[in-house]
């Protein structure tokens, strides 16, 4: 993968392993969960995803700092939830990792995010390709209003560039890969917004993955979704993770304990801890970790 071009994303690395979910279980619905997540964490990997890291991340919006000073890793192929009490950061930290927060007017940020090594911030970084690389499914879907099915699909392909795409084949599978393929392949030419919710969400999804990108960042997908829609998002995360490295961040603690191999607990603009999900909501190392699983604040 070579982040000063948008041509060019072949790069691939060695499978890695999901870090192993501590054995002890706790008896409640949460733990459960987790456990429940912890079974499924052994997944096949088909194709090889980038480890992220993120070094010593500060930002701000003006003089006002809403990230201060984190170091995470995403593991590949991996899901890391990241959770914590509104406006601690988490939404902030994911268009960091991606470059989208240097889009706000008077919006900086300080540190280092690299992709299997690769400085996202680097001079000659293209951040085309960043942004191609790192894609973002939002917390509501936003298809675009005018367009069909096909056309939203299609066209973050367009602005990065069709050569040599089968653009037909790439939107099919796009939307096998969102688990949307059977439920619109006779309506392809009808708008995106006439979808439900949650098969828009899977359109946005699909919009995602059709750049091929290495990493998948989720911010809230689930939040304007019923329940079955919800569950449907969550099964579908489980199986893109064979693919991409993903980010979900989330309000709903239930959700990361379904799907998240690890859990980033994050408070006023610090992160506080990051291990594995069953771990994170049974035997959390900080006491304000335990503080907000249990409903305490937050
Ligand atoms: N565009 C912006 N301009 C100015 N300040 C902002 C902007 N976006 C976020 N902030 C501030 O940065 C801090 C972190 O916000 P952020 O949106 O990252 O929190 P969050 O954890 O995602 O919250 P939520 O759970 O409510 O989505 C908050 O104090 C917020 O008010
Ligand atoms: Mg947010």
């Amino acid at each position: 993968m070579d982040l000063s071009s948008t041509e060019d994303r072949s790069g691939k690395r060695a499978a890695t392993q999901i870090p192993a979910a501590p054995a002890a279980a706790g008896s409640s619905p949460l733990a459960a969960a987790a456990g429940a997540a912890a079974r499924t964490s052994s997944h096949e990997v088909t194709t090889p995803a980038p480890q992220v890291n993120v070094e010593g991340l500060r930002s701000w919006y003006g003089e006002q700092q809403a990230v201060r000073g984190v170091d995470l890793r995403f593991a590949a192929n991996a899901v890391t939830a990241i959770i914590g009490p509104s406006g601690c950061g988490k939404s902030t930290l994911l268009r960091c990792i991606n470059r989208m927060h240097e889009e706000i007017p008077g919006a900086r940020a300080e540190g280092r995010v690299t992709l299997d090594g690769l400085d996202v911030y680097a001079k000659e970084s293209d951040v085309v390709a960043v942004r191609r690389a790192i894609g973002m499914v939002f917390q509501k879907p936003n298809p675009f209003p005018t367009m069909s099915i096909f056309d939203n699909v299609a066209a973050g392909l367009k602005l990065t560039g069709t050569r040599g795409v089968d653009l037909r084949d790439r939107v099919e599978q796009a939307l096998r890969g969102a688990g949307l393929w059977e439920e619109v392949k006779d309506r392809l030419g009808r708008q995106g917004i006439g979808l439900s919710g949650g098969q828009q969400q899977r359109l946005c999804i699909a919009r995602a993955i059709a750049v091929e990108p290495r990493v998948v960042l989720m911010d809230e997908p689930c939040s304007a979704l019923d329940p079955i829609a919800t569950l449907r998002i969550e099964e579908l995360i489980g199986e893109l993770r064979a693919n991409y490295t993903i980010v979900i961040v989330t309000h709903n603690m239930q959700q990361a304990a379904r799907v998240a191999d690890t859990t980033a607990f994050m408070l006023a603009g610090e992160l506080i801890e990051h291990t594995a999900t069953e771990q994170l909501f049974t035997n959390p190392a900080d006491e304000r970790t335990e503080q907000y699983v249990t409903g305490k604040f937050g």
